[in-house]
């Protein structure tokens, strides 16, 4: 398929305490607040991209919004809806964004309920260079799928992603920059978001991270550790609302020249969960919420 997202550009949450979550957000985790009001709050991070992050008040849990892809231009957008409404699945009006940071896309679900968007010419920043301690961007998303072939297949026949590697139950997806992957798919019971993946600049921004989480009372729920497809570092938390979230660096930059593996390839060692062999399990509390954190069922509103 020729027409390919460009990369994961941000997700949209819901939260019942918008002013936790900001706080939180900011002064935590080290995003940068770009735009805020009194129900909804934007975040950057390093990257050029307008927000990485969006968080809405809501009156319920903890669920998600959208999660929106990065396209490169109109005619590319154009293709993309033209495919995903024509494969029946339900889409938006093609229109101007009006949101923080414009641009010009629409939303979509697929089969199992996920909601997702699709956006070109956005406001981005002319900056980008990397802040000490601070994110650059979404790494990843890690989609819990009932269905993993079918949430594959949709990823790969509607928005151009490739599958690059399968280690055990997860499917990893390339699309069209230099990273290992973009998405993640995960074998489960529902359609959930197993985690949130932010990059840091480096492996040391990755283990003080870690330390900031656990002065304010966020414990490591898995990690530090290596993963072996993608090669990058890891450390894992229960957020505000205990949203799943994961600090990440060194994520594997490809070519086309990156020859993909199965399962029978990508073996632990005994014992292992790691390629430094240093990670105790996941916690029990990290077993409980990577399985929580549901898309929004509100209708699609053009
Ligand atoms: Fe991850």
């Amino acid at each position: 398929m020729s027409n390919r997202v460009r990369g994961l550009r941000s997700i949209e949450l819901e939260v019942p305490n918008l002013g936790a979550a900001r706080k939180f957000f900011t002064e935590v985790w080290r995003l940068s607040e770009v735009e805020a009001g009194s129900s909804a709050a934007y975040f950057r991070g390093t990257g050029r991209y307008h927000h990485i992050l969006a968080l809405h008040a809501a009156s319920g849990g903890a669920a998600v919004r959208r999660v929106v892809f990065d396209a490169s231009d109109r005619d590319s957008v154009r293709a993309f809806h033209s495919a995903i409404a024509g494969r029946g699945h339900q889409c938006t009006r093609l229109a101007e964004s009006k949101g923080p940071g414009g641009g010009y896309g629409f939303d979509f679900v697929d089969q199992e309920g996920r909601r997702f968007g699709i956006v070109c010419e956005v406001a981005d920043h002319a900056d980008d260079a990397d802040v000490a301690d601070r994110p650059r961007k979404i790494a990843h998303v890690n989609l819990n799928a009932v269905d993993v072939n079918g949430t594959n297949a949709f990823l790969i026949d509607n928005l151009g992603f490739s599958l690059i590697d399968q280690s055990g139950p997860l499917s990893f997806l390339h699309c069209a920059n230099t990273d290992h992957n973009s998405v993640v798919v995960c074998g489960a019971a529902k359609p959930t978001i197993n985690h949130i993946a932010f990059e840091l600049p480096d492996l040391h921004a990755v283990m003080r991270g870690a330390g900031r989480m656990r002065d304010a009372g966020y414990p490591i729920e898995w990690g530090p550790g290596r993963h072996v497809a993608g090669d990058n570092v890891f450390a894992y938390f229960a957020g505000p609302e205990e949203i799943p979230l994961e600090y990440t660096s060194d994520v594997m930059q490809v070519d086309d020249s990156y020859v993909p593996h199965g399962p029978e390839y990508w073996k632990w060692p005994a014992g292992r969960m790691d390629q430094w062999g240093i990670t105790p399990p996941h916690s029990q509390r990290w077993k409980r919420i990577q399985d929580m954190l549901s898309f929004s069922t509100a209708p699609l509103v053009d």
